[in-house]
């Protein structure tokens, strides 16, 4: 429905996107996730006709769009701001577009009817937006964007006004009426939580570059660069060396640490890598514990000292002190057997070797 081909776009001598290529199936929910400035925005802009690529190609559809214009493209955009008219009522802000394409009255009557009804502000249409509440507006906006049919909506940060509860019940609310809808949504966020929640598709950017286009569970679970996973939940990231490789196994040293890993292709030994552990995935249990597995190809087993208990409600963090010079962070469950370690004591910590994704960039 979307594509991006090469695309890049340079503001003076400053790269914004930087040769950008991915491809959006229709009726998709795609994110663009990242940090402030790594040219989300940008991107949108450019799909939505606003900016002009410096080089590449934008189609739409089948068709490339380079040179056609916003108001001509099959897109809708809801900003961030919302934009609503302040003296036009809810029930005009939405009728506006529609009007500007002088369709009849009676039709422009049953498509507000039904945009009103499906962002559930049936009756609210004699309101004016200051009358309303930051997740209302936030709706018409919506609805506004979703009369005129398009093809493609495209969202930047539409629920960053709204505090974290109604946030929250937006998302699930705007999930379901895409998938209702199955229109296809370009979703911007710089909120990880929320594009797991909402997305069939993440783009995680960084410096205008997109490091990975990929399921939330992927990126989750096998994120391709230090960045992705740095960035998407928590992990632990320890720098290592190939020490040797095995028929199912990669062995890694860390600061004097033997540790198996998960098989990956294309490493030789030696190599400098990074292995990344979720938190989750490791078990933390007193240094003389019964219950503890042997260190083998399919565990790794490193002794340390536990520093610090952090209580986070459902979950809590355990934090080890590795010697030498690593710290290891552990997520468990509150109601574990983690809570009755007193700190400063020796613990061992374990994972499955599977749970250790190795990175070479
Ligand atoms: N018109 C412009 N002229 C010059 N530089 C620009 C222009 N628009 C954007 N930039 C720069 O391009 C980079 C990407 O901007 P963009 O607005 O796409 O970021 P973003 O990912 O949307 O960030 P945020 O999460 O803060 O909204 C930024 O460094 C920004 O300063
Ligand atoms: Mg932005």
């Amino acid at each position: 429905m979307v594509k991006l081909e090469s695309v890049s776009k340079m503001f003076g001598d400053f790269l914004a996107v930087d040769n950008l290529s991915m491809d959006v199936a229709e009726g998709e929910f795609l994110t663009l996730l990242g940090p402030s400035g790594c040219g989300k925005t940008t991107t949108l802009r450019l799909i939505a006709g606003f900016e002009q690529p410096t080089s590449g190609n934008v189609y739409i559809g089948n068709k490339m769009v380079n040179d056609v214009p916003p108001y001509r493209r099959d897109v809708n955009t809801v900003f961030q701001n919302y934009a609503l008219f302040p003296h036009l009522t809810v029930y005009e802000n939405i009728a506006f577009g529609l009007r500007l394409r002088r369709l009849d009255p009676s039709t422009i009557d049953e498509r507000v009817r039904w945009a009103l009804k499906l962002v559930k502000l049936d009756n609210l249409g004699e309101r004016k937006p200051r009358q309303l509440s930051g997740g209302q507006q936030q709706r018409v906006a919506l609805a506004r964007a979703l009369v005129c049919h398009p093809k493609v909506l495209l969202l930047d940060e539409p629920l960053g006004a709204l505090d974290l509860k109604m946030r929250k019940a937006m998302q699930i609310e705007l999930k379901s009426l895409q998938r209702r809808l199955g229109v296809t949504f370009i979703y911007v966020t710089h909120d990880q939580e929320e594009a797991l929640a909402m997305s069939d598709r993440i783009a995680v950017m960084n410096a205008g570059i997109v490091h990975q286009l990929d399921t939330a569970a992927a990126i989750y679970e096998y994120p391709k660069t230090r960045f992705v996973a740095d960035f998407i939940g928590e992990a632990n990231l320890l720098q290592a060396r190939v020490s040797e490789i095995t028929a199912d196994t990669v062995w890694a040293e860390v600061n004097g640490h033997r540790l198996p890993c998960a098989r990956r292709e294309g490493l030789r030994p030696d190599q400098a890598i990074w292995i990344m552990v979720r938190p989750e995935n490791i078990r933390v249990l007193p240094v003389s514990s019964q219950e503890a597995p042997a260190p083998s190809e399919k565990t790794a087993v490193v002794k340390g000292v536990l520093r610090e208990v952090v209580y986070l409600g459902a979950t809590l963090k355990a934090i080890t002190d590795i010697n030498p010079g690593l710290t290891i962070t552990a997520a468990r469950l509150s109601s574990s057997s983690v809570v009755s370690i007193p700190t400063d004591s020796e613990v061992q910590l374990h994972w499955p070797s599977s749970a250790g994704h190795i990175l070479t960039e």
